[in-house]
């Protein structure tokens, strides 16, 4: 028997901050939206007992360095079924090292697919606390749509959807190193952080513009080089004709929000002739609402 589930990226509407715990992660308080683009993912049972992936990447692991394959593995435990092998067959179409989240929502496509297969094993609210064990993004991709992340990024609470937009998203060649960034962070004092509430209360009015000024990552500001690209990406959206423009996540991948369905089709093209990826997108809204 095969089952089928699409694994939706990520977008950061913005993204801040605060002091690095005594466990190593930073506390996080980040305005996070799911977009249509996804990867598409498929398991299937076998009798060899193992769990394994494989994909159209050929850099991808195919073990528990994988998260969609310790997903399974969490999800097998905490159900206590034991001896079931599955083979993962994931479709990648997120940009990888994009911080998109396309890793911890495969991984959550997983623990979605698996609830279905086990006759809803688990709640929302404990599969989120599966995905906890799997990565600090994945328990935002249970569910998806738009939320406030904090915490480790595990603390969720549901937000008013973004309003109708089209999103261009364009990654450079480079990825970057999410570790790594977080370790330039904690040599370089955030100076600025982003309007928050403000975000919120705009989310509320169902006001774009207002949330497209306040967009905001503080990791753009880490004194990193890569980030000269990153400028350069963000004011091309802006002569295009998007209301804001910011990196997602850890980068590299960065977007922008358009009002326009064929100016963001110019950007998207634009944008694709000189960088390794762009495409247009929308807003998704979440799966359990
Ligand atoms: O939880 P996850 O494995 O996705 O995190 C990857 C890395 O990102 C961590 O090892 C840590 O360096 C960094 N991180 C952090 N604070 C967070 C989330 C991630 O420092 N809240």
């Amino acid at each position: 028997m095969e089952f089928r589930e699409k694994a939706y990226a990520k977008l950061n509407i913005s993204l801040d901050v605060g002091a690095r715990r005594a466990d190593g992660y930073h506390e996080m308080n980040m305005v996070m939206q799911t977009v249509k683009l996804c990867d598409e993912l498929s398991v299937s049972t076998t009798e060899d007992g193992q769990i394994s992936a494989r994909s159209n990447l050929r850099f991808i692991p195919n073990d528990e360095r994988n998260l969609a394959v310790k997903a399974a593995r969490v999800f097998l435990d905490a159900a206590e079924i034991s001896g079931q092998g599955l083979l993962l067959t994931l479709h990648k179409r997120i940009p990888v090292g994009a911080g998109m989240a396309g890793g911890s929502s495969d991984a959550a496509a997983v623990l979605r697919l698996l609830n279905r297969m086990y006759e809803d094993r688990f709640t929302r609210s404990e599969l989120e606390k599966l995905a906890e064990q799997v990565g600090s993004d994945v328990a935002f991709c249970v569910s998806g749509g738009t939320a406030l992340a904090r915490g480790r990024g595990e603390i969720l609470e549901d937000l008013p959807p973004l309003p109708d937009c089209r999103i261009v998203v364009c990654k450079p060649e480079f990825s970057i190193s999410t570790p790594e960034l977080f370790k330039k962070l904690d040599s370089a004092p955030v100076r600025h952080h982003p309007d928050t509430a403000g975000i919120l209360k705009a989310l509320g009015d169902g006001d774009l513009r207002a949330i497209c000024r306040r967009m905001y990552n503080v990791f753009e500001d880490v004194g990193d080089r890569r980030m000269r690209t990153v400028a350069q990406i963000k004011s091309r959206m802006l002569d295009y004709g998007a209301l804001g423009s910011i990196m997602t996540g850890t980068g590299s991948a960065v977007f922008g929000v358009f009002t326009e369905e064929a100016a963001a089709d110019k950007a998207a093209e634009e944008l694709r002739g000189e960088y390794r990826f762009a495409c247009v997108t929308e807003p998704m809204p979440g799966l359990f609402l």
